[in-house]
């Protein structure tokens, strides 16, 4: 969030005081730059691999029966007519792989954040070539994470609704709780209450609780003959009733244009429907966004050497500000405290003009470093400086050897007690890129997940966990720190916590907003920074109730 401070862009003045860094890889670390390197290669080849699986949606059979036989755009290609002929950021395009119920390829449903007539919006799009776009309990939590997303930035939602609603046999997954299918709509009224527009595209079947995110949108278009919306389709018509009564007739676009008013605009075609909704962005009233800074340094690094600074495992992590040099505007950064707590990096820099603060890991997060960060974390809260946190935490756990020790570590718990609450409670943009461990208590700290960053994404050789499996020597037993177990429980558990640990993993899950390649962190940082940025151009007046269709 930003504090109520009036719309400026930061720092442009003195840009040119800030040191440069030495960004060479020095000769003692070459070999380990080599070793990481050749493991960024493997997980790249991963990556290049899923994303290749995902972007076939549901497979091409799925593909010819929506573009053929129902006559629908594929998702992509929506996206195309819909967005300005920029970069799309698309959210955790990896989720829904490798769940215990199959794989369901980008969780069925496309989320992102583009750009709509100079706007920047989130984009909801469900993927009917994936099992009918119905929601499983991983495109609910998706769709969820768009809309906090939306939330948390201020951001104009569009949602593009081709869906069978829920995938009936998870419905116990999806359906009962909180954060499940029907807070998609709460959020819709809350988003409108908080003056977030929110506009829709019916633009294929919307059924049952489907149904109700279109009609909950501020502003909604139908596509004639594709579009349709009901709270039960022509088989439970005639399941109840005995009557034939075909899709269009019961919620087809000219129905609900002219007759239910559960749609705003009628379309007669998929592109006309696309064209109203970048009309309909237009008259949102928010002021122009200023010019972008074209003036700014690349670094003098090659980003491509992030590969090879990428570490494989925690005990092959070199200096982070290898790894700084190589992203902020001519290598270019204003150290805070550098002879204090060096385990922790602070300080300032710019990417692409922006002004950003740095907490970065560079070892292990003591007393020290602890302090430093809760001081410099506090600092950019004053100064209104979003903050990039990259993660790289440790995965030890602290079984002190004795009393000295054990003081030594409460003593640390207490510091980093007070940086997490210095970065919990900082009103400015966080975001969190995890550069290679994301390990127990101390990824806390570092703006993990649970600390609600505005975005955070994961480098492909990143590891999550609360420890990391491949130091175990014995299975841990519960209630029993003399820890036994025979040797295939121990394999059975490394391996188990070894899968759980992947970047992989996680993203499928949605712990994250998606892996991201080290070569694009700088991009990704700076439309994040742009996107957060947007929200000081809107004028916000204070408004309590959503708009509601009559
Ligand atoms: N739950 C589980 N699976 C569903 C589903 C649902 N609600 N709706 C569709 N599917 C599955 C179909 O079984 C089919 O699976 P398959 O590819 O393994 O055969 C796949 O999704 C595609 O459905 P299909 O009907 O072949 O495609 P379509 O494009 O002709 O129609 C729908 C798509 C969504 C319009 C149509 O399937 C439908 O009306 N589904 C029922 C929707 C419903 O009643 N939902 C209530 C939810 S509370």
């Amino acid at each position: 969030m930003w504090g109520a401070v009036p719309a400026r862009r930061p720092g442009r003045l003195c840009r040119a005081a800030f040191p440069v860094l030495q960004g060479r890889v020095p000769p003692e670390h070459r070999q380990l730059f080599r070793e990481n390197l050749r493991n960024s290669e493997a997980a790249l080849k991963r990556y290049t691999e899923l994303l290749e699986m995902v972007s076939k949606g549901g497979g091409e059979k799925a593909i010819l029966r929506h573009t053929q036989r129902n006559k629908k755009l594929f998702v992509r290609e929506r996206l195309k007519l819909l967005l300005d002929d920029e970069s799309f950021l698309e959210l955790s395009p990896l989720a829904g792989l490798d769940m215990p119920y199959g794989d369901v390829p980008a969780a069925g449903c496309f989320t992102g954040i583009g750009k709509i007539c100079g706007v920047w919006c989130v984009v909801v799009a469900n993927d009917a070539t994936v099992k009918g776009g119905t929601l499983y309990p991983i495109g609910v939590k998706k769709q969820l994470r768009a809309q906090e997303i939306a939330m948390q930035n201020r951001l104009l939602t569009v949602y593009l609704v081709d869906s069978g609603g829920a995938f009936l046999p998870l419905q116990s997954e999806l359906f009962p709780d909180k954060s499940h299918g029907g807070r998609a709509f709460y959020n819709q009224a809350i988003m409108s209450a908080m003056r977030i527009p929110q506009l829709a595209v019916v633009c294929g079947s919307c059924v049952a609780g489907g149904a109700y995110l279109p009609t909950m949108s501020e502003e909604t278009v139908i596509v004639d003959k594709i579009g349709t919306l009901f709270l039960a389709g022509p088989p439970l018509v005639k399941a109840a009733t005995g009557e034939y009564v075909s899709a269009e007739d019961l919620g087809g676009a000219k129905l609900h244009s002219e007759v239910s008013g559960c749609s705003d605009h009628f379309a007669s075609s998929e592109k006309e429907a696309f064209e109203y909704i970048r009309n309909a962005v237009s008259t949102v009233n928010y002021d122009p966004l200023p010019e972008k800074a074209t003036e700014h340094d690349s670094p003098l690094y090659s980003s491509d050497e992030l590969l090879g600074l990428a570490p494989q495992d925690y005990s092959c992590s070199l200096p982070v500000k290898l790894i700084l040099s190589r992203l902020m505007d001519g290598s270019r950064f204003q150290e805070f405290k550098a002879n204090y707590g060096t385990t922790l990096v602070t300080g300032f820099g710019h990417m692409e003009g922006h002004l950003v603060g740095i907490v970065a890991n560079n070892g292990e997060l003591s007393h020290d470093a602890s302090l430093k960060g809760s001081h410099f974390v506090q600092l950019c809260s004053q100064r209104n400086i979003p903050i990039l946190f990259f993660q790289n935490t440790a995965p030890h756990s602290a079984v002190p050897t004795s009393i000295s020790q054990a003081e030594a570590y409460s003593n640390r718990l207490k510091a980093q007690a007070s940086m997490m609450a210095a970065v919990a409670c900082a009103a400015v943009p966080k975001i969190t890129i995890v550069i290679g461990g994301c390990y127990g208590s101390e990824s806390y700290v570092m703006c993990g997940r649970s600390f609600s960053p505005n975005f955070l994404f994961l480098w492909p050789n990143a590891r999550v966990a609360l420890v990391d499996s491949r130091h175990f020597s014995t299975v841990p037993q519960a209630g029993d720190n003399d820890c036994t177990g025979d040797e295939s429980e121990l394999k059975r558990l490394k391996e188990k916590l070894e899968e759980e640990s992947s970047a992989f993993y996680s993203t499928a899950r949605l712990w994250d907003d998606g892996v991201i390649l080290p070569q694009n962190t700088r991009k990704v940082i700076v439309q994040c920074l742009e996107i957060t940025e947007q929200q000081k151009y809107q004028v916000v007046s204070p408004c309590q109730y959503p708009i509601i269709r009559m």
